[in-house]
């Protein structure tokens, strides 16, 4: 099929060159020529494990092609809207200002019969109103909500074998012709099994952010836990372990630590608060309130409890933030919890020194003022304490024994609760978890 994809960030980059690679011919439509340049030389503007080889696979093929022209997407049959929805400035709402320029901008290359697809996060009845705009210059146009579901760092899994496909379609039904499309888009991985839901539009914008929602309770909630558990002296890591032995729970996302970041969780609970409020219905969504207080408690507590491991206070204190992403496997920083607790740490008169194997170049972009050591054991060396906030793997497999023969002081806060805390403390460390005696 002829495919076009609107908007080439994380989702748009990434659901090209899958489409691509399932076969499809694909023009990718990015306005920020820089961007469209490096995609079209096979090279990802940001950091996603195994997306430059399939960029360069895929290009092989001629199958796809990155632009700024959105008249290239003239002729294609299924467009894809994937530009980004970020949290409006000073508001909790999302900012549609991309996705409604991204259609406008499209429309005078649709033709009747096309499907127009959303992918991007947006508020409840965002669909219904596109449906209405696009119907009012070309007739006979499907929009269908389509929400995506990948992470960052396993985003081509992620997309080529999603958990689900979610149809979200005008009339809900089985028989939309819009549905038949979508099928022949998908139909590698439908024939692998992949589950499939035709769903109305409404219900699929809201699968997206209740799913979004439920993920981020899940984290808050064990980390409220874990503030339980630094009170009572007991430990929330086991306790996850305990309770994600019920099936009904699960263990996945019980990982307490600094809480979540990133562009999506943070942006879409409030973006759902916000709707809900707007829909007369902003009861049924007070606790994400909570779910954000907690979360952004996680960054305060540990700013105190690295105050605490310092022992007379943060001044002039030599502190190491091993990981600047808001999660390993990705260079993303947006709302990164641990670039704002090192911000923070530095505000009160910590020498703060941030390393990570990827992420630095975005990392000092949003934070200037921060000093930025792409060595480790650079990075390490003369530390007053440690802190592990992002737990790439090469920071999990630290050795105590050598890193201690680097740093002045051998403490160490893991925000994560990623290492094994005896091992640390035989080596003669002073470990710290959050919420673990
Ligand atoms: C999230 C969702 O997981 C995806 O399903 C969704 O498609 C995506 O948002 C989106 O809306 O586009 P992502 O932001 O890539 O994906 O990252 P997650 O893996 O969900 O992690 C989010 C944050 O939660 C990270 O900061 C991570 O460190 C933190 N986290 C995760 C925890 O603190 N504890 C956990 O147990 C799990």
């Amino acid at each position: 099929m002829r495919i076009s994809v609107i908007g080439c960030g994380y989702l748009g980059a990434v659901h090209a060159a899958c489409m691509a690679k399932l076969g499809h011919e694909v023009v990718g439509i990015e306005l920020d020529e820089s961007k469209a340049k490096a995609l079209a030389s096979a090279e990802a503007p940001f950091f996603e494990p195994g997306l430059d080889d399939l960029l360069q696979d895929v290009q092989q093929t001629a199958r796809l092609t990155f632009t700024s022209d959105i008249a290239r997407a003239s002729g294609s049959h299924v467009h894809f809207i994937c530009v980004g929805t970020p949290q409006k400035k000073g508001e909790n709402g999302a900012d549609l200002t991309y996705v409604h320029e991204a259609v406008r901008a499209l429309i005078p290359y649709l033709s009747p019969g096309d499907v127009l697809v959303g992918k991007s996060t947006v508020p409840v009845g965002t669909a219904a109103g596109l449906a209405r705009l696009v119907a009012d210059h070309v007739p006979g146009v499907h929009v269908v909500w389509n929400p995506e579901f990948l992470r960052e760092g396993h985003a081509i899994q992620d997309t080529l074998q999603p958990d689900r496909f979610v149809y979200g379609v005008a009339d809900g039904s089985e028989d939309n012709v819009a549905v038949t499309i979508l099928d022949k888009v998908y139909e590698t991985p439908l024939a692998d099994g992949t589950v499939r839901l035709v769903v109305d539009l409404p219900t699929a914008e809201l699968v997206k952010t209740a799913a979004n929602s439920f993920l981020a309770t899940k984290i808050s909630f064990i980390n409220a836990m874990a503030e339980l558990c630094d009170a009572a002296g007991a430990d929330v890591t086991q306790l996850a372990d305990a309770i994600g032995l019920d099936e009904r729970i699960g263990r996945k996302f019980l990982q307490a630590g600094i809480g979540f970041g990133g562009g999506c969780l943070p942006k879409d609970i409030r973006a759902f608060m916000a709707r809900a409020g707007e829909l007369g219905a902003d009861q049924a969504l007070t606790f994400l309130r909570e779910v954000d207080a907690i979360n952004m408690r996680r960054r305060t507590r540990v700013v105190e409890l690295t105050r605490e491991l310092c022992v007379d206070g943060l001044l002039g204190k030599r502190i190491t933030v091993l990981g600047a992403a808001f999660k390993p496997d990705s260079d993303d920083v947006r709302d990164s919890p641990s670039l704002s607790i090192a911000a923070q740490l530095q505000l009160q008169g910590a020498v703060v020194t941030v390393t990570d194997p990827k992420a630095l170049a975005n990392a000092s972009r949003r934070f200037p003022e921060l000093q930025y050591e792409p060595e480790l054991d650079q990075a390490l060396r003369n530390a007053d304490a440690v802190l592990l906030l992002t737990e790439w793997s090469e920071y999990r497999d630290l050795d105590p024994y050598v890193v201690k023969d680097l740093v002045t002081e051998p403490r160490i806060l893991d925000g994560r609760n990623v290492l094994d805390s005896a091992k640390w403390r035989t080596a003669g460390w002073q470990y710290r978890g959050l919420g673990r005696p």
